[in-house]
């Protein structure tokens, strides 16, 4: 093994012990068709709203929150809607078409810079995704 080889596995090794949870996968609204599988579009979900989900519940939000928020609405609306080509029957679109709301939501109160609505919505976003797992995943 060369040098250069060596650094580069190490490197990889470091990445892949550095990211806990599901795969990094950062796709824009606009990216949402081309997904090819479930399990890509999850990842996908997961990779924008994780980190702001954890927010749900925090006393404020800066600029910067809000706009992080905004675009979780917008990426998680596309998502929602692409799920159902996956779907797993009636009781899962709607839990997708729940999910959708729940983005939408989270929108409107991010652009209102709305703390409690936002707050509300990140929570009500992780219940869906919960609710869901637990019956499908
Ligand atoms: C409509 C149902 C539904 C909703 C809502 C839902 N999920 Fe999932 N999720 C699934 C199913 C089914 C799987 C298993 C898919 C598979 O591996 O093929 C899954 C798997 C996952 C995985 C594991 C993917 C992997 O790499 O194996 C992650 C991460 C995930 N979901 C994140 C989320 C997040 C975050 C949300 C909410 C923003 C969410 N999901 C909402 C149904 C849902």
């Amino acid at each position: 093994m060369s040098k250069a080889t060596l650094v580069l596995v190490s490197v990889t090794v470091a990445a892949a012990l550095a990211a806990c949870g599901p795969p990094h996968r950062d796709v824009p609204a606009g990216e949402v068709p081309k997904l090819t599988s479930l399990e890509h579009l999850m990842d996908a979900q997961a990779t924008i709203a994780d980190p702001q989900m954890k927010k749900a519940g925090a006393a404020s939000f800066t600029d910067e929150d809000y706009a992080a928020f905004a675009e979780v609405s917008s990426r998680i609306q596309a998502t929602s809607m692409k799920a159902k080509e996956f779907t797993k029957g009636p009781d899962f679109d709607k839990l997708a078409d729940r999910l959708h709301e729940n983005a939408v939501a989270l929108g409107k109160a991010a652009s209102a810079k709305d703390q409690k609505a936002s707050s509300d919505s990140l929570a009500a976003m992780k219940a869906t995704c919960k609710e869901c797992h637990g019956k499908f995943k």
